[in-house]
C-alpha cells in the first residue's frame, strides 16, 4: 500500500476536495483499493465521502489509528476511516506523541494488504496528526492558494518535511506544491510566475514540463457538496474541469508509481 498525505497549514486551499477527488480517481478510474483516512476534526472529507455512498465507512474513527493498535477496518475496495472530535485531544497528550506515530504506522501496516492506496487528509495547523501522517507516508502533496501569505507559508511545511526526511522517514517524497483555486487575474498570474521562478523544483510538474495547477471552478464545490467524482457530474462545464484535473492526477499516480 502506498500512502499519500495532503498537507498545508493554510486552511481552505483544497486539501479535502483534492483528497476526495483523488480517492475517487484511484478507485473509480485506476481500479485501486483505496483507504481514505480523515485526520481533520472538521470532517469535510468524511461528510463528502459519506454523502457519496461510494465509500464504506469504517466502524473505527481516525483518532483510533493513532491511539490504538487497530488491525482491521472494513472490507471493501473503497473505505473511509472517518473524522472525530477526539482528534482535538491528541495534541495535548505530549507524552503519547511518539506512540501515536508508531500506532499509525502499525495500523497502516496491518491493513496494508487490503488496500493499494491510502490517502490521508490533514487539518490545517501543523500538530501531531500532521507529523504522524508525514512520518508514515510515502508522499506528500501540498495544495496552496496563490496569495503572498500562502506562498510564504509553504516554507514551513517544506522545512517540516525536510526535518522528517532527515530523521523519522527518509523515504518521504515531497511530490510538490499544487497551486489551487487559481484565478485569471493579473495578480494571481504574477504570483504563479514568481512561484515558478523562485521554487520551480518544489512545484508538482506535469509530464509536458508545465507546473500543475487547478483553476477556481464551481464544479469543485458542487461535486464536493453532492459527493460525486467531478467526471461523473452531468454539467457540461465539468468536462473541461476534468480535462484540467486528469493530467494532474495522472502525474500524482505516476509519481507514486501507482497506475
Ligand atoms: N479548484 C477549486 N475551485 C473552486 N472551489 C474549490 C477548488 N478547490 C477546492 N474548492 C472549494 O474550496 C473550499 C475549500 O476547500 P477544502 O475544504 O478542500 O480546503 P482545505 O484545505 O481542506 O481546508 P481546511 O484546511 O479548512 O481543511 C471547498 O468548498 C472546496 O469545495
Ligand atoms: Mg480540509
Amino acid at each position: 500500500m502506498t500512502t499519500l498525505v495532503l498537507a498545508n497549514e493554510k486552511g481552505g486551499v483544497g486539501k479535502s476536495a483534492i483528497a476526495c477527488q483523488l480517492g475517487y480517481y484511484f478507485h473509480d478510474i485506476l481500479n485501486k483499493r483505496v483507504l481514505v483516512i480523515d485526520l481533520d476534526h472538521q470532517g469535510n472529507t468524511t461528510r463528502s465521502l459519506t454523502k457519496s455512498g461510494l465509500a464504506t465507512v469504517a466502524p473505527v474513527q481516525s483518532h483510533q489509528f493513532l491511539t490504538e493498535p487497530i488491525t482491521s477496518v472494513a472490507s471493501g475496495a473503497f473505505v473511509l476511516v472517518p473524522s472525530s472530535r477526539e482528534l482535538l485531544k491528541l495534541q495535548e497528550q505530549k507524552e503519547w506523541h511518539n506512540r501515536f506515530a508508531t500506532n499509525l504506522r502499525e495500523c497502516l501496516r496491518a491493513v496494508g494488504a487490503s488496500f493499494d492506496m491510502a490517502i490521508i487528509d490533514t487539518n490545517p495547523n501543523p500538530d501531531i496528526r500532521v507529523i504522524a501522517a508525514l512520518v508514515v507516508a510515502d508522499g506528500v502533496l501540498a495544495p496552496i492558494q496563490l496569495n503572498q501569505e500562502a506562498v510564504h507559508g509553504i516554507g514551513s511545511l517544506r522545512r517540516q518535511v525536510v526535518k522528517i526526511q532527515g530523521t523519522l522517514n527518509p523515504d518521504l517524497r515531497f511530490l510538490g506544491i499544487l497551486p489551487n483555486l487559481v484565478e485569471a487575474t493579473p495578480f494571481q498570474r504574477e504570483n504563479l510566475t514568481q512561484l515558478v521562478t523562485a521554487c520551480a523544483d518544489l512545484l508538482l510538474t506535469l509530464r509536458d514540463g508545465r507546473p500543475a495547477a487547478f483553476a477556481r471552478r464551481t464544479a469543485w464545490p458542487e461535486a464536493q457538496a453532492l459527493g460525486i467524482p467531478i467526471w461523473k457530474s452531468k454539467k457540461t462545464s465539468s468536462r473541461d474541469v476534468w480535462s484540467e484535473i486528469r493530467p494532474v492526477f495522472e502525474t500524482v499516480a505516476a509519481s507514486l508509481e501507482v497506475s
